[in-house]
């Protein structure tokens, strides 16, 4: 694609030293986490520029790719077959031999960042200090799951037997990284992989299935789908030969591919609604920051951002922290990724349903801190918005809305607090500002959520870090948390090879 040449043209210097591909996976062992570009290089920015630069001005998603087998009924049922044949050869390789290939689909993602960034950008809004994470993340995942493959090797008395055929069903919110986790840990672990790109993201998706076939994994073992009809859809679901399905999506998404096959054998990262609580021994300068950035960046499109702030004591009335979170998102610049200065970025579609609802409409006793606007015709760019009175038990507490809008609810203590969170039936990310150990204890204890962070924001999982995962109905099936050490537990099983006495 266009931006293959500028890759090799312009590597943004921090990365310069290494940017041809050895012609052999390079023997390579150890995880380390990839570094993002350094924005405050200024050759940097203007590497972003340039990349920004080809991003045409309109941005929706919705393309066909080439490289995807358009499938119908017959197609499908053929791609399957094939991938379970050709998948028996990629699952007898040891997890050494795969971890090189592995390895290898790292150093290809990192050297096509700037084409990631890219469509990134076109497809989803992307701007590029968000998507730029997200590459570094999509590397991470390939040289961590290199190492767990690796290890699979080492268990005495025991071989792992890897799902033949794991169906990959990813998000358009991280287009690159959630997709290329799934997929690496399911290859990782010796599995064919059939994935179906998000029809918002699917030339994002491509680019990324592309570098791990450059990287040697053969097309055949890893195939991409774009299926028209819903039937196919639950086609591919329901197929017997499908022995696992990593979705990271909707709860109502794992419910409807659960209502196709009953065993279906599911890891699924689903929704969330998620609380930062911020006590008066907090650092509040440094609260208000983290909570305006986990609620508002990719425009509060993500699992795992900031929906609520939960304000205990006299933190409610404090004038400092009211006045930090208004400047902070009032201050955010809202626009399209082309223009290099926004910080905030369009949501994926015009807002509809119950998102346009969230953006428009007050539930009782609630007032807007910071109403948001809708800048354009498109009904994609809004301003954020910030709602204070948001009662217990209701509908803004309750609901899921992705997008960039925040409530603001109030709590007596942190026992309260905790409550308020604790109701709610998701529990994906969760957050704490606080300087009192004995508050963070009480917390860590009896907080309901698969992923803690305190005194930081609530977004941006890195790999090995903080494996990411959630609890209560963020989650479905019997995933554990990606990026971390079991994750491909779950993609096959374990037979014993001790020879009886
Ligand atoms: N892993 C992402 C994050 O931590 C969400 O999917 O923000």
């Amino acid at each position: 694609s266009s931006l293959a040449k500028l890759d090799d043209e312009v590597p943004p210097p921090n990365r310069r030293q290494n940017r041809s591909l050895p012609a052999e996976p390079m023997p390579r062992t150890g995880f380390r986490n990839t570094p993002d570009t350094d924005p405050s290089l200024p050759a940097n920015r203007d590497w972003g520029r340039a990349i920004l630069d080809r991003v045409p001005t309109s941005t929706l998603g919705n393309a066909s790719v080439e490289a995807a087998t358009i499938a119908d009924a017959d197609t499908l049922n053929t791609v399957i077959a094939t991938a379970v044949e050709k998948g028996k050869a990629w699952g007898a390789m040891s997890g050494a031999e795969r971890a090189g290939i592995l390895h290898r689909a790292g150093d290809v993602l990192e050297a096509r960042r700037a084409e990631l960034l890219e469509v990134m950008a076109s497809e989803t809004g992307k701007t590029i200090d968000q998507g730029d994470p997200e590459v570094s993340e999509a590397v991470d995942f390939a040289h961590y799951y290199a190492e767990s493959a690796r290890k699979l090797d080492d268990v005495d008395g025991a071989t792992f037997v890897p799902a033949k055929l794991t169906v990959v069903t990813p998000p358009w919110n991280f287009p690159v990284a959630i997709p290329a986790g799934s997929t690496l840990a399911a290859l990782a672990a010796g599995s064919a992989v059939v994935i179906k790109p998000a029809k918002q993201a699917r030339r994002s998706g491509a680019v990324m299935i592309e570098a791990l076939w450059e990287a040697g994994v053969p097309r055949d073992v890893l195939t991409m789908v774009q299926l028209g009809e819903r039937e196919l859809g639950q086609q591919l679901i329901s197929h017997p030969a499908v022995d696992r399905v990593i979705l990271t999506g909707g709860y109502e998404t794992a419910e409807l591919f659960r209502s196709f096959r009953k065993d279906l054998p599911l890891l699924a990262e689903t929704s969330g609604k998620n609380a930062i609580i911020v006590t008066p021994s907090a650092d509040l300068d440094l609260a208000a920051k983290d909570v305006a950035y986990s609620a508002f960046g990719h425009a509060g499109q993500k699992c795992s951002a900031a929906s609520l702030v939960i304000l205990v004591g006299s933190v409610a009335t404090s004038k400092r922290f009211h006045n930090q979170l208004i400047d902070a998102v009032t201050s955010l610049k809202v626009g399209y990724p082309q223009d290099p200065t926004s910080q905030m970025g369009p949501i994926i579609e015009p807002a509809k349903g119950k998102l346009l609802n969230a953006l428009t409409t007050l539930g009782e006793g609630e007032n807007w801190a910071v109403e948001p606007r809708k800048l354009d015709d498109t009904g994609r760019l809004w301003s954020p918005g910030v709602r204070y009175g948001v009662k217990r038990g209701s509908y803004f507490h309750l609901t899921e809305f992705f997008g960039p809008v925040l409530g603001v609810m109030t709590a007596d203590t942190l026992e309260e607090a905790i409550a308020i969170q604790n109701q709610i039936e998701y529990g994906l990310t969760a957050g704490l500002h606080s300087l009192n150990t004995d508050e963070l204890g009480l917390w860590l204890d009896t907080i309901q959520a698969g992923n803690l962070y305190i005194n930081r924001g609530i977004t941006g999982a890195i790999v090995q870090r903080q494996p990411f995962g959630g609890w209560k109905k963020s989650a479905v099936g019997a995933g554990t948390k990606a990026g971390g050490p079991n994750y491909l537990a779950g993609l096959g099983g374990w037979t014993s090879t001790e020879s009886t006495r």
